[in-house]
């Protein structure tokens, strides 16, 4: 396990962190170009982001990692994933499985950012439990600019986040969850629970309204 740097910009950054923060990967990183260039736009558009939400340089740096590493391991085997989490996330459809994937790597290397760990390994469901850095990667991963889909709403979304968070992240989950329901498709709990605290302070509707 390699100690903290205790220099300057990086503040008490762990240094795979730092190195992430500039586009370099862990050697263990499975994922692809094309999915490498995904990560650096996220990474590009959360650095964007905290720079105009007047963040210090440490946190940039803190939100631009988290955009290289978010998909680390988006490219590894879902079954290898699988082998090496534990409960709940063993229990995950494949797809989901990269997210606790890297953060389980990421802790094992020494890295104990508990809000970074929880934005990567709850980058796909949504969790209540986000802080800043969950909710700007989750927004983030959607509206970067690669993406070929509703550019219009996506751009106005991408300019409103900075100073409009959780109501960028609320019309995201909203459209989502309309999509999975349309599909007839279930929700997992956690982004049940992520909806309801995006909806904090609003009163209970009864289903049986409509
Ligand atoms: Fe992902
Ligand atoms: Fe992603």
């Amino acid at each position: 396990m390699v100690p903290p740097l205790p220099d300057s910009g990086a503040g008490l950054l762990h240094p795979l962190v730092v190195a992430a923060s500039r586009g370099a990967l862990p050697e263990w990183a499975k994922a692809r170009e094309n999915r490498r260039r995904h990560m650096a736009r996220v990474s590009a558009l959360l650095g964007e982001w905290a720079n105009a939400r007047g963040e210090a340089p440490q946190e940039v740096m803190r939100w631009m990692a988290a955009g290289h590493l978010h998909d680390a391991l988006r490219d590894e085997d879902q079954e290898v994933l699988r082998g090496k989490l534990a409960p709940p996330f063993q229990g995950l459809p494949g797809k989901v499985l990269h997210g606790p994937g890297v953060a389980q790597r990421l802790r094992e290397e020494g890295v104990e950012d508990e809000e970074l760990l929880h934005a990567i390994a709850f980058h796909t469901l949504g969790s209540p439990a986000f802080g800043p850095l969950g909710m700007a990667l989750y927004a983030a991963d959607f509206l970067e600019p690669g993406r070929i889909l509703r550019e219009e709403w996506r751009s106005e979304l991408r300019r409103r986040a900075p100073e409009d968070l959780e109501g960028v992240v609320r019309e995201i989950l909203s459209a989502r969850i309309r999509y999975l329901v349309g599909e007839m498709r279930p929700l997992h709990p956690e982004t049940v629970a992520f909806w309801n605290r995006l909806s904090e302070g609003e009163t209970w509707a009864s289903a049986s309204e409509i």
